[in-house]
């Protein structure tokens, strides 16, 4: 019986534990928070927006879906925005001659051009990537907000309010059901039915789900069936429901899903991205999908002017990154005034926030020998045993005493 272990992370989003990896998929910190500021916010994704209808993204290790959906969220704010900014929207400007200061009364009509999308998503485990849909995204979290299982660490970190910076739109995750929708297995629906996981899932999206399967074999009902929809008990997603389908219109959306090890995904795709998503396990938990050779792999699959954005902070993984060919940068988060990721990109302009001369420093130490996984087929625990070779037998010297040194003022 396949097992997950949900939580409600800071910000009302759904965050999962792996046993197996001993690790947390998504940051106590609010799972959708980390994906909008760690993937999205660095990505400068609204310029590329004003100037592309076009876009494709590679979402290696999605998960629950949160890169893809805060990527899918932020795209329709920016086709829907009433913000004056907006580049490419006409604002019709009505002056109120009564006022003399001009108040001038922005509204703006939607963009009108249509975005092409394609989302790749890869991973391993079938299951999470068809429950994606149906994840709780804003919950109000309750003052006992308790794990379901025994985790100290995870309980420590988990707040009794809820923050929350980022709303996540219902019709994205309708979007993504509508992708998904045929894919629905019974493993998927008998998780979907398990009382002890009700909390974790929006049952609006769980209704329409039963809807569409009762309805048709067809991905996308249309009028006919809308108007059955109207009688269904639930107005809300009724609402939403038909605000996904008309979304459609504005976007052409194509999604992949692709369950396998990701090196093979790669190895057989031939598309090349503006966006690589790079959201595996630690380096230590996962090394194949940090390797310098994956990362040569990745190479081929970026646009020119694309960008692979990650998390990791890691020296091995940037050693890995410029190793493989990529100029490397950092990210930097405002809210947390610290850098908390990596990008690499063939285009040396799109970095804003360049390698220190400490990080530089760093790469050449026992800190920045990197994975290798020369025909991407290697065990996890062979390249680890490999790569603790390699550091071991290694002249040079540890990060420790290379921070030392620079301590005390010798370079
Ligand atoms: C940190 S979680 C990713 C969280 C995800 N981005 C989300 O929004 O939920 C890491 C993911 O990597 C997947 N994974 C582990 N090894 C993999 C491999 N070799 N290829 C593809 N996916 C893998 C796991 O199944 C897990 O979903």
């Amino acid at each position: 019986m396949y097992e997950l272990y949900p939580y409600f992370t800071n910000d009302g989003s759904v965050g999962l534990f792996s046993p197996e990896a001993d690790d947390i998929y998504h940051s106590t910190y609010g799972a959708l928070s980390e994906a909008y500021e760690k993937f999205i916010l660095p990505s400068n994704l609204k310029d590329f927006l004003k100037k592309n209808n076009e876009i494709k993204i590679l979402d290696i290790c999605f998960g629950i879906g949160y890169n893809s959906k805060s990527f899918l969220n932020f795209l329709l704010d920016f086709i829907y925005s009433d913000t004056i900014d907006t580049y490419n929207i006409k604002n019709i400007v009505k002056i109120d001659t009564d006022n003399k200061n001009s108040n001038i009364l922005h509204s703006c009509v939607r963009n009108n051009k249509k975005f092409k999308v394609f989302i790749h998503a890869l991973d391993t485990d079938k299951n999470l990537a068809l429950l994606s849909p149906f994840f709780v995204t804003n919950k109000k979290i309750s003052k006992n907000n308790k794990l379901s299982f025994k985790q100290e660490k995870i309980e420590r970190m988990l707040s009794k309010n809820t923050f929350q910076k980022f709303k996540l739109r219902k019709e994205v995750n309708i979007l993504l059901l509508l992708k998904l929708v045929n894919n629905i297995d019974n493993e998927a629906l008998e998780i979907l039915a398990n009382k002890k996981y009700s909390q974790f899932f929006d049952n609006d999206i769980i209704g329409l789900l039963q809807f569409l399967k009762q309805n048709n074999d067809n991905l996308y009902p249309h009028n006919k069936k809308l108007s059955f929809l109207h009688n269904i008990y639930y107005k809300y997603i009724s609402f939403s429901y038909k605000k996904a389908l008309n979304t459609l219109k504005l976007l052409d959306f194509n999604f992949k899903l692709n369950i396998a090890d990701a090196r093979q995904s790669v190895k057989n795709d031939n598309q090349i991205y503006n966006y690589i998503f790079l959201d595996a396990f630690t380096p230590v938990k996962c090394p194949c999908l940090w390797t310098v050779d994956f990362f040569k792999e990745l190479y081929k699959h970026l646009d020119n002017d694309g960008m692979i954005l990650t998390y990791s902070n890691s020296a091995l993984v940037r050693n890995a990154f410029l190793n493989a060919g990529f100029y490397v940068g950092k990210i930097f988060s405002e809210s947390a005034d610290k850098f908390t990721g990596t990008i690499a990109v063939k285009n040396k302009t799109l970095i804003k926030h360049e390698l220190s001369e400490y990080d530089l420093g760093l790469l050449k130490t026992k800190a920045g020998i990197f994975y290798r996984d020369e025909n991407l087929n290697l065990t996890n625990e062979a390249i680890n045993s490999a790569h603790k070779n390699e550091v071991e037998n290694s002249n040079l010297i540890s990060s420790s005493r290379y921070i030392k040194l620079l301590k005390n003022g010798k370079s």
